[in-house]
């Protein structure tokens, strides 16, 4: 589902962010990626849903060579890849409903199915109530819970989360842990960066921890 071969990325400032990167994460995989503030996980991420490109290496995403992949092709592919980000990227001046179905409404479905999904999915973040406020109403955990539920409602294949519970008290933690996990038995391959090592030993089928921009236990693979 996702492929790296020696992958190095190396920022326009001449910082090495990553270096020499093999990986293969399979459909259906539960994977956590860790690593300390700096270690190249938000890289990662942003590399898989071709935010970013590899400045050496090939990165195959369900079966697209994305060094090669046309300009035109890259909204398809991001379509059926959903993005937590790590600064949640709301739009302030649009509801919640509004930030969660704008994903759905430019794939041109219909009004009751965009209606229908939103609801299915801000109730299973909580937050079904909160429809018509806006993200600067809300606190930093309702906000990321937001931003969960625009990730996933197009149904994706991949979902990326880059520390999808950074802001989120131990108990909402558990709960979006076993969200993304219900999402995983559904069969989208699930992606978690955070820095928190322990949430990914709880949690992690597949666990890659970086280290200033090197893939540290590659045996796990
Ligand atoms: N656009 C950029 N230009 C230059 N350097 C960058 C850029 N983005 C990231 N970096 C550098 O690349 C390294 C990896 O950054 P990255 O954001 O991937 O780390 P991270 O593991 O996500 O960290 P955090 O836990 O703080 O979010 C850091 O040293 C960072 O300073
Ligand atoms: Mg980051």
């Amino acid at each position: 589902m996702i492929q790296m071969f020696d992958v190095y990325k190396v920022y326009p400032n001449k910082h090495s962010a990553l270096t020499a990167i093999n990986l293969h994460i399979n459909k259906g995989d539960f994977t956590f990626l860790t690593g300390q503030s700096g270690a190249g996980k938000t890289t990662m991420i942003n590399l898989i849903f071709c935010a970013e490109r590899a400045t050496k290496g090939q990165i195959v995403v369900k079966g697209i060579n994305l060094g090669k992949i046309k300009k035109s092709r890259i909204p398809y592919l991001r379509r059926d890849i959903g993005v937590v980000f790590q600064d949640f990227k709301l739009l302030n001046s649009r509801t919640v409903f509004e930030n969660v179905v704008f994903a759905l409404e430019v794939t041109g479905a219909r009004r009751a199915e965009i209606k229908r999904k939103a609801w299915q999915v801000l109730k299973l973040v909580g937050l079904q109530n909160r429809l018509d406020a806006t993200p600067l109403e809300l606190s930093g955990g309702e906000q990321q819970r937001i931003a969960i539920a625009r990730a996933i409602i197009n149904d994706p294949t991949i979902l990326l989360a880059d520390e999808p519970t950074g802001n989120l008290d131990s108990e909402i933690t558990h709960d979006i842990m076993e969200l993304f996990k219900n999402i995983n038995n559904r069969g989208t391959t699930v992606v978690i960066a955070t820095h928190n090592n322990t949430l990914a030993q709880q949690y992690a089928t597949r666990h890659l921890t970086l280290e200033r921009g090197r893939i540290i236990n590659p045996e796990e693979q």
